[in-house]
């Protein structure tokens, strides 16, 4: 038996991705709009690929017993979307591995499925393990395309720091890629995640996106204005412009919610705990302390911040109602194996 174990970081987008391209190349998952990441450092996923003998292989009962997550067998719909991730990687192997039955056993050090973007991390180290496992010779280019086809986020876990995904027009996808974003010295970030208390989320965010593209009469206006969010946060970043930063950042994430609350049904992830973040996060800005939000599919709010003031930070939104924890994260490094035993 071969393994080969993955640690991928988590990423918040600072500029959302939200929306999906259609057409012919459906499969490829690519997105109607960029994005821009910052990785964090604490949070992240554990994968490994084992390839299977045989007999332990037909020793495990059913496909889920094979997908293991966070300690339990995956269900059904979950195996099966991790299985044909993983078998896509399988059929790209250069020898006799094509053939070859796998187990795979991941560890989220992240609340699953509640907006902390775990996919993101989940199906980068699960691109980087199963590559590994099934001796698949890819560059990081390449790498972070096949990641983002099990999840459009997860193609900015490969690189670490601060990742942009461009949306491109190509049909083949070939100019949907990622870059690094050299920040700029005199910035030191931090990013303070506030989980709110909370099920898993009602809606996933491929539904949530979808729905909202084809219902919402605010998605083209999303989707024509988002470049120049992009780019401004892309050039703040570059220039050490904190405070056009973080204002991009919100006025992108009150648009990406906007085109929900107006899609028909419409929807929201934010619980009353969601809103008292935000307006505490206003009021900090009030009394001079440079803090701004964004939330993903999920009500947990992050809180983008100079590290100096996170401290501070953390303390103040500690001390909102339906709050469950507060954490002040720096920035993350690149997709990395673990261990590879042969
Ligand atoms: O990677 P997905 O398909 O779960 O989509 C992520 C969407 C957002 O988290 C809302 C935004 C983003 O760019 O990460």
């Amino acid at each position: 038996m071969a393994n080969a174990t993955a640690f991928a970081h988590t990423n918040i987008a600072l500029i959302k991705y939200w929306g999906k391209r259609d057409g012919i190349r459906a499969g490829l998952n690519l997105p109607a709009v960029g994005s821009l990441s910052m990785t964090l450092d604490k949070f992240g996923t554990e994968t490994t690929v084992t390839l299977l003998d045989a007999a332990t292989n037909d020793a495990l009962p059913s496909i889920s017993a094979r997908i293991q997550i966070d300690g339990t067998p995956a269900d059904e719909k979950e195996a099966a979307r991790v299985a044909a991730f993983v078998d896509s990687i399988r059929q790209m192997s250069p020898d006799s591995r094509r053939e070859q039955a796998y187990q795979v056993v991941s560890y989220n050090h992240v609340p699953k499925a509640a907006g902390l973007a775990s996919s993101a991390s989940a199906f980068a180290a699960l691109a980087l393990a199963s590559v590994s496992a099934f001796g698949v010779s890819l560059s990081p280019t390449e790498l972070a395309n096949l990641a983002r086809m099990g999840s459009g986020s997860a193609a900015r876990s490969i690189a670490g720091g601060f990742v942009r995904l461009d949306a491109g027009l190509l049909d083949d996808g070939s100019d949907c890629v990622t870059s690094s974003v050299a920040v700029h010295p005199s910035l030191d970030l931090h990013l303070v995640v506030a989980q709110v208390q909370s099920g898993p989320k009602e809606i996933g965010s491929t539904t949530a996106m979808q729905h909202t593209r084809n219902t919402s009469p605010f998605y083209d206006a999303w989707v024509d204005t988002h470049l120049a969010d992009l780019d401004r946060a892309t050039q703040a970043l570059q220039n050490g412009d904190f405070t056009v930063l973080g204002e991009t950042m919100e006025y992108n994430t009150l648009k990406m919610h906007a085109t929900l609350l107006t899609a028909q049904p419409g929807s929201w992830y934010w619980t009353p705990t969601t809103l008292a973040l935000m307006n505490a996060v206003r009021q900090l800005r009030k009394t001079g302390v440079a803090a701004y939000f964004t939330m993903d599919a999920g009500p947990h709010v992050k809180v983008l911040c100079h590290s100096v003031d996170a401290p501070h930070i953390v303390q103040a939104l500690r001390a909102v109602e339906g709050v469950r924890s507060v954490d002040a994260v720096g920035v993350g490094g690149p997709a990395a194996l673990r261990a590879t035993l042969r």
